[in-house]
C-alpha cells in the first residue's frame, strides 16, 4: 500500500498559512497592506490581548463586490495579478492572492465590505477556512475584516506566542513602518480600547517622520535625494550625532514596500564610516525607487524581503549617495569623494517614473490609485520641495555670506579650558571645541588626504606567503586577481586551496595577511567590491592621529587655538573626532540670554 498519501485541504491550507501568518503582527501587516492597496486614505486597528483575541482593521477604500467576498478568501485568488509577466513589475503590495486565505485557515474571520458605488454592503464570516455565513449589511464604504480566536485550531502555534506586552509591541511596530511609508494615510492604533497612536494624513514631509522618530532626528537629519541609472534614493538620515545602539531605527522602502535589507544596511553604514561612533547604528528612513523589473518581491514568504536584479550597483548607488549626502556642509568641499562616488542630484521635475512604469500593467487592473503610489509621488515633491530650499539657503550663504558676518564661522579663540576645551567666540555667540577630538580630525584628514597619493604603494613580501583558503577563495582569487590587484594586492593560485600572496600595500605590511585576505574575498563575493583594504588603511591612519593630537592639559597659546579652529573649518567632517564624537558644540547668544532669563 502507498505510503505517501496527499494531506487534507484543511490541513495543506493550515500548513501554508504558517508561512504567512507567523503571529498577530503578521496579520496586522496583511490588512494594512490590503487597506493600502485599495486606496485608503485612514486605516482603523483596534486590536485586543496583543491581538490573539482579535484583530480589526478597517478602512474607507475601495471596497470589494459582494460576489467577490468568497473568492477573498479563498486560496491563490488576488485581483492584483493575471497572469506569470505581471509578477516581473508588480507595484501593489499584495499580490499572491493568500494572505486572508491563510489568516481564514487558523482563525474566525469576518470580512465586512461595501464598494463606493454599490447600495450596500455585505459580510461573510469563515472559520478554520470554512464559510459559514453570509449576510447583507448596513455599513459605509470600505472594508473591515476582523479575526478572531487566532490559532484556535492550531494550538502548537498559539504556544509559541509571546507575551501580550511582546506581541503589542511588534503591532505597534509594524503599524508605524507602514504608516511611515504612507504619510498621506491618516492610522488609529487602539489596545484593548485604550488608543496608542493617533496619526493624521501629514500635512508636511517631515511630519509623519517626526511623528514616528521625534522631532529632534528630523530637525538634525541631512535630507538625501540622488538619482543614478534610473534608481532614485530619498528620504532622511540621522546625522552622525544621532545614532542608536541598535538597527532597530533603520528604515527602508523599496518601491514603497518596506523591507528588511542586510544589503542596505550595510551600505549606509559604509558610508558612516569613520564619522559615527564605533558599535552605534545609524537612523534613516529611505525610500528607493527602481524600475519594478529590477526588482523581484516574490522571494520571500511574508514579502519582506525583495532581490535585486543588480544588487552590486543597489549598494554602491546607496553608499555613495548617503556618503555623498554627509558630506556636503558647508565645512566640506568634497574633496574626499572619489569619481566612482559620483551621482548626480536630482534637479527639477524630473522625477523618474520607474514607478510609473511598475504600474503601467497594474493600472489595467485598476490598481493605478493605490494609496502607496499616490503617497510616494506627494511625498516625493514634498521632499524635494523642502529639500531645495534648504539647498538654496546653504548654497546662498555659503556665496554670498550674509553681511552682517565678521569673524568666521569657528570664531575667535577666547582662551581654554581646564586644559580640554577652546572657547571662542563667532558671530552667534559661544563655541566650544574639545580640542584633542578636533585635532584627531583634523590630523586624521591630512593624513588621508596624503596617504591617498601614495596608498596603492605596494611592498614586496620578502619571503611570499602561502595561504590555505579552501577550494572555493582559491577559485575566487584567480577569478578576481584583477580587481585584487586594484586594491594592491598581488595573489595568485598556487594549489587546489592554497594561493601565494607577492604584495601588499606597503601600510598594511604589519596586518595578518589571512585574515585581511579572507575579509577581502568574503566582501567581493557578496557584494562585489570591498573596502576591507581602505578601512584598514583608515584605521592605522586614525591611530596614527589619535596618538599624535594634543593631549589633555596641554596649554595652547591664542594663535595656536585660531590655528586649530582655521584647520577644521575647512576639514571634511570636522564635527565628529573620527570616533564619531563631536568636535564642537556652539551656544547661541538667544541660548545664554534664555538660560540668564535676559529680556524675559
Ligand atoms: N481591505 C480591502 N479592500 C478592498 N479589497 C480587498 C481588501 N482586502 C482584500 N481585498 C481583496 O481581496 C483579495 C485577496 O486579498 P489577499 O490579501 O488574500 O491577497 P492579495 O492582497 O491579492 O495578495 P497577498 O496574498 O500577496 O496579500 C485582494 O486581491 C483584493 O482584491
Ligand atoms: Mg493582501
Amino acid at each position: 500500500m502507498s505510503q505517501i498519501r496527499r494531506l487534507d485541504p484543511v490541513v495543506a491550507d493550515q500548513i501554508a498559512a504558517g508561512e504567512v501568518v507567523e503571529r498577530p503582527a503578521s496579520i496586522v501587516k496583511e490588512l494594512i497592506e490590503n487597506s493600502l492597496d485599495a486606496g485608503a486614505t485612514r486605516i482603523d486597528i483596534a486590536v485586543e490581548d496583543g491581538g490573539v483575541r482579535t484583530i480589526a482593521v478597517l478602512d474607507n477604500g475601495a471596497g470589494i463586490a459582494h460576489e467577490d467576498l468568497p473568492l477573498a478568501v479563498a486560496r491563490h485568488a488576488t485581483s492584483k495579478i493575471q497572469a506569470a509577466e505581471d509578477l516581473a513589475c508588480v507595484a501593489t503590495m499584495g499580490f499572491r492572492g493568500e494572505a486572508l486565505a491563510s489568516v481564514a485557515a487558523v482563525s474566525k474571520l469576518e470580512i465586512s465590505s461595501k464598494p463606493t458605488n454599490a447600495p450596500s454592503g455585505w459580510s461573510i464570516r469563515v472559520e478554520g477556512g470554512h464559510e459559514v455565513q453570509s449576510r447583507p449589511t448596513g455599513r459605509a464604504a470600505g472594508t473591515s475584516v476582523e479575526v478572531a480566536d487566532l490559532f484556535f485550531n492550531t494550538p502548537a502555534r498559539r504556544r509559541f506566542l509571546k507575551t501580550t506586552r511582546s506581541e503589542l509591541n511588534r503591532i505597534t511596530e509594524i503599524t508605524r513602518v507602514l504608516a511611515l511609508g504612507n504619510p498621506l494615510c491618516g492610522f488609529t492604533l487602539r489596545h484593548n480600547n485604550r488608543e496608542l497612536e493617533r496619526m493624521s494624513p501629514a500635512r508636511t514631509a517631515d511630519e509623519r517622520v517626526a511623528h514616528v522618530l521625534g522631532g529632534d532626528f528630523v530637525n538634525e537629519a541631512i535630507r538625501v535625494d540622488m538619482e543614478r541609472d534610473g534608481m532614485r534614493l530619498w528620504g532622511w538620515v540621522g546625522s552622525p550625532n544621532f545614532t542608536r545602539s541598535n538597527s532597530s531605527r533603520q528604515f527602508f522602502y523599496v518601491n514603497g514596500r518596506a523591507v528588511q535589507d542586510y544589503l542596505v544596511a550595510h551600505a549606509v553604514k559604509q558610508a558612516y564610516k569613520d564619522i559615527m561612533f564605533h558599535g552605534r547604528h545609524p537612523v534613516f528612513v529611505l525610500f528607493l525607487d527602481l524600475n519594478a523589473m529590477d526588482v523581484d518581491v516574490n522571494v520571500h514568504p511574508t514579502k519582506s524581503e525583495v532581490r535585486y536584479r543588480n544588487s552590486t550597483g543597489v549598494h554602491n548607488f546607496i553608499m555613495s549617495s548617503i556618503y555623498r549626502s554627509l558630506r556636503t556642509d558647508p565645512t566640506d568641499p568634497d574633496r574626499h569623494v572619489s569619481a566612482d562616488m559620483l551621482t548626480t542630484p536630482t534637479t527639477g521635475a524630473t522625477a523618474t517614473s520607474s514607478l510609473l512604469s511598475a504600474t503601467v500593467r497594474q493600472t489595467t487592473l485598476g490598481f493605478d490609485e493605490s494609496t502607496n503610489t499616490r503617497t510616494r509621488w506627494w511625498l516625493r515633491e514634498a521632499v524635494r520641495t523642502e529639500h531645495d530650499v534648504q539647498t538654496t539657503q546653504l548654497n546662498d550663504e555659503l556665496e554670498n555670506p550674509p553681511a552682517t558676518r565678521v569673524l568666521p564661522p569657528l570664531g575667535t579663540a577666547l582662551g581654554q579650558l581646564k586644559g580640554a576645551y577652546i572657547l571662542a567666540e563667532n558671530d552667534d555667540g559661544l563655541v566650544v571645541v574639545d580640542m584633542h577630538a578636533a585635532h584627531e580630525r583634523v590630523l586624521y584628514e591630512e593624513l588621508k588626504s596624503y596617504s591617498s597619493k601614495n596608498e596603492l604603494a605596494r611592498q614586496r613580501l620578502l619571503i611570499p606567503e602561502t595561504l590555505d583558503v579552501g577550494a572555493q577563495d582559491a577559485e575566487l582569487v584567480e577569478e578576481l586577481a584583477e580587481s585584487l590587484l586594484q586594491i594592491g594586492l598581488v595573489v595568485e593560485r598556487a594549489g587546489p586551496t592554497t594561493v601565494k600572496l607577492r604584495e601588499v600595500p606597503a601600510l598594511l605590511l604589519t596586518s595578518d595577511l589571512s585574515v585581511l585576505l579572507s575579509d577581502v574575498l568574503d566582501d567581493l563575493r557578496e557584494h562585489g567590491r570591498s573596502d576591507a583594504i581602505e578601512t584598514r588603511h583608515h584605521h592605522i591612519l586614525a591611530t596614527m592621529a589619535c596618538h599624535n593630537a594634543i593631549r589633555f592639559n596641554r596649554r595652547l597659546t591664542l594663535d595656536e587655538m585660531n590655528e586649530l579652529l582655521r584647520k577644521m573649518e575647512v576639514t571634511p567632517n570636522a564635527g565628529q573626532c573620527n570616533h564619531g564624537r563631536p568636535t564642537f558644540r556652539t551656544q547661541s547668544l538667544s541660548d545664554l540670554d534664555h538660560i540668564f532669563l535676559r529680556g524675559q
